[in-house]
């Protein structure tokens, strides 16, 4: 895999959907730093310079463009994966991706894609992962490899595991629903989706093989779709 480091740079999705034409599948962009680093649903990711691991990885095969909505999650487990791998426990994801730390965000992914003539010609998977971070805004319940391990961690070498594990993952993709499920943060909980155009309280089943989450809502069960809502989970 090619890896373009930067020191600092606005996004590191906006970098490729900028220069993706000219780089190859599988390239990775890593960045000490971003100014308008992008969270999903227009939020900002916001992370201290030096401290965490920002990086996105530019996917232009077919195959594996096909895989559509279910390369987030694929991504999470790479994700977990690597996490098991440096010793951390609990740690659950949270569809459709997001990785959690006990009840807590380690982690946010965000896909992204070009399109040309109606037809997707590449996606961008951003990965931000909490690593030597230790104080985070108080609105978001957050934590981070040093919070967690009480010790700092080369972000290079999680970077290398990280790309081992992606790699992996995204070949090799038989068992991962049944992986998701062992970690899959919402299972039980009560969460609000839209069903039929209404937001309602349901709750939270297992994530089925297409990678959707099945809600149960007055007794019937419902699946939902990763573009389609935004789930928000009532704390319990
Ligand atoms: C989320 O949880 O909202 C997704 C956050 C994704 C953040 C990463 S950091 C690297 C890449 N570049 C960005 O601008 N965003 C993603």
């Amino acid at each position: 895999m090619n890896i373009i480091k930067l020191n600092t740079v606005d996004s590191t999705n906006d970098y490729i959907k900028r220069t993706y034409k000219s780089l190859n599948n599988l390239s990775i962009v890593f960045a000490n730093q971003q100014t308008k680093g992008k969270g999903r649903n227009n939020h900002n990711w916001e992370s201290e310079p030096n401290k965490n691991l920002l990086c996105s990885i530019l996917i232009k095969n077919k195959s594996i463009i096909k895989k559509g909505p279910i390369l987030s999650l694929l991504t999470a487990v790479a994700v977990v994966k690597t996490l098991s791998r440096l010793k951390l426990t609990d740690i659950f994801i949270k569809w459709p991706n997001d990785i959690y730390i006990k009840n807590k965000k380690i982690c946010g992914i965000l896909l992204e894609s070009k399109s040309f003539d109606n037809k997707i010609e590449a996606i961008i998977i951003g990965i931000g992962l909490n690593l030597n971070q230790t104080k985070f805004n108080k609105k978001y319940l957050a934590t981070s490899y040093k919070l967690e391990a009480q010790k700092e961690i080369n972000i290079k070498n999680v970077l290398s595991l990280l790309i081992k594990e992606f790699k992996n993952t995204v070949t090799n993709c038989s068992n991962y629903i049944s992986f998701i499920n062992k970690h899959n943060f919402l299972y039980s909980k009560k969460i609000i989706v839209t069903i039929n155009n209404k937001k309602v309280m349901a709750k939270a089943l297992d994530i089925d093989k297409t990678g959707a989450l099945k809600v149960k809502y007055l007794n019937k069960i419902y699946k939902i779709n990763s573009n389609e809502v935004n789930v928000i989970y009532e704390r319990t």
